[in-house]
């Protein structure tokens, strides 16, 4: 019988390969990046009908601000007209948009829609959809341990109670549950500083194919290989 325990709650994604799979076309990268952005689309729509509850999305990290200034101002640009041309989309759908990260470093036009599309679909009670932009986990946890520290030294806090709790809720993901899979794209076998803390226990998942390659398909295989994992933990 289906257990709802199967399904993964929380399902964070690497999106990598954009630049390959425009290469691999002998196209320019930003149109990779265009391409991926249908691919987020695809993402949205499956985890709802799978039941997921919070999916999260690495569409800019800290260190993506060092790429050649023409190719963050096309994700920039990308980023700023997909949330407000899918705002309308993700009222009707009752998708909870929030976004995660540094966003004083984002360009004004970005910060308003981020705003906009937060504000807007604060009491949907669908799909959680987080966009971690500008985001890096060292970043993350560095600003949490200030906060913490700036807390103790009003006496806000005493450092005796520190704990994993305490520390978890001074995170950006503080509202967030942590991620039971990761998945990331285009083979890469690594953790490119994207929610270090919160991926303790997930089950990670590697797909061989380029972000705008991976569609529902293969959003689905990852999901069943997460459930063939847990059930079979689920018996020892
Ligand atoms: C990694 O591919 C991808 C990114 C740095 C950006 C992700 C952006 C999108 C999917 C599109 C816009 C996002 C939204 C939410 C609309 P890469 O460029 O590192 O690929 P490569 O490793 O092959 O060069």
């Amino acid at each position: 019988m289906e257990d709802s325990h199967d399904i993964p709650r929380h399902i964070a994604i690497i999106m990598d390969g954009n630049g390959r799979w425009a290469n691999a076309r002998g196209l320019p990268r930003v149109e990779g990046h265009r391409a991926g952005a249908k691919s987020v689309k695809s993402a949205v729509e499956t985890c709802q009908q799978l039941g997921v509850e919070y999916l999260t999305l690495y569409a800019f990290s800290s260190e993506n601000w060092k790429r050649p200034k023409k190719e963050v101002d096309a994700l920039m640009n990308l980023l700023e007209k997909f949330l407000r041309e899918k705002l309308p989309d993700m009222l009707k759908q009752n998708v909870r948009f929030h976004s995660i990260g540094r966003h004083d470093l984002l360009p004004e036009k970005c910060r308003r829609q981020i705003e906009q599309a937060s504000a807007d679909t604060q009491n949907n009670t669908g799909l959680n959809l987080i966009l971690a932009l500008s985001y890096g986990s060292r970043e993350e946890i560095t600003d949490a341990a200030r906060a913490i520290a700036t807390k103790a030294a009003a006496g806000e806090i005493d450092p005796a109670d520190i704990d994993n709790e305490l520390f978890a809720n001074h995170l950006y993901t503080s509202q967030f549950p942590d991620p039971d899979l990761l998945i990331r794209t285009s083979g890469e076998l690594r953790i490119s500083n994207f929610l270090l803390w919160q991926i303790s226990y997930s089950e990670i998942v590697i797909s061989t194919k380029n972000w705008p390659d991976f569609r529902d398909a293969d959003l689905r295989a990852a999901v069943e290989e997460y459930t063939r994992r847990h059930r079979r933990f689920g018996t020892v």
